[in-house]
C-alpha cells in the first residue's frame, strides 16, 4: 500500500511538479485554495490553510505519513505591500502545520527561499547568517526559525528561482518569458542578479529523495550560478527562439516594491553529499523542449 502525502500548494507552480514526481510512490492529497488542480494520481482538497480547524480536520481524516508544505504567498512585491496578510500564510500557518506534524511525529518539509540572504556575498552555505532585505524574505526566515523551534526534525529546503513545465501555472517565469520572446517583444533581463537557477523537476526529485533523511536546513538548488540574462539566453537557445529579443538590463535601474538582493546563489554541497543530483539547466530545458519531461 502506498504511503499518504499531504501536499499544500498543490495548485501552485512547484506543487504541479511535486505531484507528478511523487505520484509514482505516494497516495497524494493536495491542497489548493483559490485555484484547484486536476491530476489523476491525487485527491484535490480546497482549504484555506489559515483556517486551522478545517486544516486540522483534514489532517485527522487523512492521517498522512508526511507533509510537504509549499503553500505560500510567494510574490515578494505583494508581501511587501501586504505584510499582515502574507504573514498569516507564510509564518503563522507554517508554524501551525509544523506543530500538527510534531503531534503526528511525521516528516514535515517546509519550502523556503534563497531570499533569506541579503545577496552581498553569494554562494551561501546553510549556516551563513540570514539577512533578508524584503518582507517576503523576513517572513520565510522567521518561519524557518519558528518551525525548527517547534519541530526540530522538520526539513527546511531553501530553494532558488525555478523554471519548469511551461503550462504549470500562469505565474511561471519561463512561460511568461518565452511568450514574450515568441511574440517578438523585447525581454529585458538582469545581468547583475545571480541565483542558483534549477528546474522544478530536479527540485521535486530532490525532495522525494531526501524526504525523511535529513532534518534542519538544506540548500536544494542548481549547480550553476546564473544571472537572469544567462538563464534567458539558455532558454532561448533551447527553444530555438531569436536571441535578438533578449536584452541585458540592470536590476539597479528597476524600481520594485520589494528590494532585490544581487547574488543569492547557494552552496549545495550538503544536498549533494546526501545524494541530490540536479540536472543542469541545459539538460532540464532540453527535456522540456523534447517532450520528455514527465
Ligand atoms: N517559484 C520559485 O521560483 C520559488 C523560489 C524559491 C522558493 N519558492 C517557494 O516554493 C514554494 C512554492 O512556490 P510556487 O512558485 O509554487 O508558488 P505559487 O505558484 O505562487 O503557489 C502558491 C501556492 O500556495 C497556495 N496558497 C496561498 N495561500 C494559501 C492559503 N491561504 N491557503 C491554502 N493555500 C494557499 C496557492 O493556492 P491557490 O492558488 O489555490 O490559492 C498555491 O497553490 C513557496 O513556499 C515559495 O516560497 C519558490
Amino acid at each position: 500500500m502506498k504511503k499518504k502525502l499531504l501536499l499544500t500548494g498543490a495548485s501552485g507552480f512547484l506543487g504541479y511538479h511535486i505531484l507528478r514526481v511523487f505520484a509514482r510512490d505516494w497516495e497524494i492529497y493536495g491542497i489548493g485554495n483559490a485555484k484547484t488542480f486536476d491530476f489523476a494520481g491525487a485527491t484535490a482538497i480546497k482549504c484555506d490553510i489559515t483556517n486551522y480547524i478545517e486544516l486540522g480536520n483534514f489532517m485527522d481524516d487523512i492521517e498522512p505519513d508526511a507533509v510537504i508544505h509549499t503553500a505560500a504567498i510567494a510574490d515578494a512585491n505583494f508581501c511587501q505591500q501586504n505584510p499582515d496578510l502574507s504573514y498569516s500564510v507564510n509564518v503563522d500557518a507554517s508554524k501551525n502545520l509544523a506543530g500538527i506534524c510534531c503531534d503526528f511525529q511525521i516528516p514535515f518539509v517546509f519550502t523556503s527561499t534563497d531570499l533569506v540572504f541579503d545577496g552581498k556575498k553569494g554562494m551561501y552555505q546553510e549556516e551563513d547568517e540570514k539577512s533578508p532585505v524584503s518582507v517576503y524574505g523576513e517572513q520565510k526566515a522567521k518561519a524557518e526559525d519558528e518551525i525548527l523551534k517547534i519541530y526540530p526534525e522538520s526539513t527546511v529546503f531553501r530553494l532558488p528561482i525555478m523554471f519548469g513545465y511551461p503550462q504549470a501555472s500562469t505565474g511561471n517565469y519561463l512561460h511568461n518569458f518565452l511568450n514574450q520572446v515568441n511574440n517578438r517583444q523585447v525581454a529585458n533581463l538582469f545581468n547583475d542578479e545571480y541565483r542558483s537557477v534549477c528546474g522544478a523537476k530536479s527540485i521535486s526529485e530532490g525532495i522525494l529523495q531526501l524526504l525523511g533523511k535529513s532534518s534542519g536546513v538544506v540548500h536544494l538548488a542548481g549547480k550553476e550560478r546564473l544571472s537572469r540574462y544567462d538563464f534567458g539566453m539558455k532558454a532561448v537557445a533551447a527553444f530555438g527562439l531569436d536571441p535578438a529579443f533578449v536584452k541585458e538590463s540592470s536590476q539597479k535601474e528597476m524600481k520594485s516594491a520589494a528590494p532585490r538582493p544581487a547574488d543569492v546563489s547557494l552552496n549545495i554541497n550538503k544536498a549533494i553529499n546526501l545524494g541530490f543530483l540536479p540536472l543542469s539547466v541545459h539538460e532540464e530545458l532540453e527535456q522540456i523542449v523534447n517532450g520528455k519531461y514527465f
